[in-house]
């Protein structure tokens, strides 16, 4: 294995990455050989590039932390993750569409009583949630868990505004009752724009893009013998639902935020006092 040219060093590297032991693993170094070798054959970069183009990645690890994840925000913002939900989602049984997962996801969230405020700083509109979770041929889920987490009203999760994970705040988790339900009070979120102080935020720029998603909810939901459901629901009228910078939005996750008078919703829970109701009904594909 000596004297490689453009013409021959890709066979040799193919070859070379032939000798893993898993199948898969061999796959996946093939591909990743082939795609990147014809990658750089379509640039054909000069050597200060390549070094800027390693720069780049370099700077994406150095910008993860406990509270940022560079990597995601780029495979979000490059329509990668989307990707990969759709290979793993189609959707047939009538189950609810997927989106992606987003940086801000950790698994802490309290078990809260059902109702529960889950927005413990003031900013935003009030808002109840409401809705059910059901299986795909139409029964109820009781015991259901129902994680939520959102942005508050200047776009910030509680992840980026304090150090590790000690403050809460509209981020939960809820089980269902036995009718399927779950509920809560938080407050209207707004569009935001990911964190773009960083590698991901200057790629953006060069490429002439804003870098904002549409206001929405976050949901986790994890039941016995069903797949788990990781969806956003996004609110109706919003700027930015036919431009999300991570190209998420799906015409079946956006509902109308209902400004209510106080008295019973739909679910029949009772508001003191008007507010904005969020209602959506969740279905699980089976599992
Ligand atoms: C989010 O919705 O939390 C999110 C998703 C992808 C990238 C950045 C943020
Ligand atoms: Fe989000």
């Amino acid at each position: 294995m000596r004297n490689f040219n453009e013409e021959n060093i890709t066979g040799a590297v193919l070859a070379a990455v032939r000798q893993g032991s898993s199948s898969r693993d061999r796959q996946v170094s093939e591909a990743v050989v082939r795609h990147l070798h014809a990658f750089v054959q379509e640039l054909r970069p000069t050597q200060d590039e390549w070094r800027k183009a390693i720069d780049f990645l370099t700077e994406t690890g150095k910008y993860c932390s406990a509270t940022r994840q560079e990597f995601i925000l780029l495979s979000d913002a490059l329509g990668v993750s989307m990707l990969v939900d759709a290979i793993n989602h189609n959707n047939d049984e009538g189950s609810t569409p997927t989106t992606v997962l987003g940086p801000f996801y950790y698994d802490a969230s309290e078990l809260m009583p059902l109702g529960s405020n889950i927005a413990n700083t003031p900013s935003g509109d009030l808002m109840h949630v409401e809705g059910r979770v059901r299986r795909a041929n139409g029964e109820p889920i009781q015991g259901a868990v129902v994680e939520v987490w959102h942005a508050d009203h200047d776009g910030f999760y509680d992840v980026q505004l304090c150090e590790g994970h000690d403050l809460l705040d509209r981020r939960a988790a809820f089980r269902t009752d036995d009718s399927g339900r779950f509920w809560f009070r938080s407050r209207v979120p707004l569009h935001y724009p990911i964190p773009a102080d960083g590698p991901v935020g200057r790629m953006l720029e060069t490429q002439g893009r804003h870098p904002n998603r549409p206001a929405h909810v976050h949901f986790m939901i994890t039941a016995a013998d069903c797949e788990q459901l990781v969806t956003h629901v996004f609110l109706e009228g919003d700027p930015y639902l036919d431009s999300d910078v991570v190209f998420g939005v799906k015409d079946g996750l956006i509902v109308k935020l209902v400004d209510h008078a106080a008295g019973e919703t739909r679910d029949g829970h009772l508001l003191e006092c008007a507010m904005a109701v969020l209602h959506y009904d969740f279905v699980l594909a089976d599992g």
